[in-house]
């Protein structure tokens, strides 16, 4: 597995982490290797669990399945409460990024030290209406904190601009405590809300809708396009 932790240039442009939710689910593994090929970084995984967030979407055995298709990072998206009794089985599933809300359960610095006790990322999401604060106590452990610009549960919905200036916050937490923190933005990227994304501070971008859009004929264009290289 290849992060951006481990080595010092990902190429130009922010990570892309293409969200599998906008794939065609009859033929998700031939879609992962069809992405991988047009150049995402690491492989975006939805998990919802029709409670936390209004939506039920993919478990533990379809990243299992998914794993032998592509040598790049998981980064699994848990939208799920609780949340920790389901960690071990998404790390030994494939997982390489664990990110959780601190809304899914009790305690969410134990679930950070769970996600790094087995080995993996850890990474923090921040709904819409979550402020960066919450992330005060947690900053000293975590490696991934995730910008939702949607309020989770659906793909296809509009970029909440408000969050851009939580990003920019973000990113000068991260500066001032001198850890390699990547920032992560999800939800309505597209062509025009990445650089906005960027700008503001942003490392890495989910996006579902914006790089499936017109079929496995146009990822690489669309994901071209993110990085601003289009
Ligand atoms: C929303 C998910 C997102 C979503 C992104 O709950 O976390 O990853 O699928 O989809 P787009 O890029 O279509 O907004
Ligand atoms: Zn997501």
């Amino acid at each position: 597995m290849t992060v951006p932790w481990d080595t010092t240039s990902p190429g130009p442009g922010p990570l892309i982490s293409p969200s599998i939710l906008s794939a065609d689910f009859a033929r998700l593994g031939e879609e992962v290797r069809a992405i991988d090929a047009a150049g995402a970084d690491w492989i975006h995984v939805d998990v919802m669990d029709g409670h936390f967030v209004p939506n039920i979407t993919i478990g533990p055995a379809v990243v299992k399945a998914l794993r032998p298709h592509t040598t790049k990072p998981f980064d699994v998206h848990l939208m799920i409460s609780p949340v920790d009794a389901y960690l071990e089985a998404f790390a030994a599933a494939g997982a390489d990024i664990l990110t959780v809300h601190p809304e899914a359960g009790p305690h969410i610095h134990r679930t950070v030290q769970a996600i790094k006790g087995l080995g993996k990322k850890a990474g923090i999401a921040l709904n819409p209406g979550t402020p960066a604060k919450m992330l005060d106590y947690l900053i000293d452990d975590i490696d991934l904190v995730l910008v939702m610009s949607v309020n989770p549960g659906f793909g296809g919905q509009s970029f909440i601009s408000s969050q851009l200036r939580k990003i920019e916050a973000i990113r000068r937490m991260i500066d001032k405590s001198g850890r390699h923190i990547l920032i992560e933005v999800d939800g309505g990227v597209d062509q025009a809300t990445a650089s906005a994304c960027v700008a503001a501070g942003a490392d890495a971008l989910v996006a579902g809708t914006a790089t499936f859009r017109g079929g496995p004929d146009h990822y690489a264009a669309n994901i071209a396009a993110l990085k601003g290289l289009g």
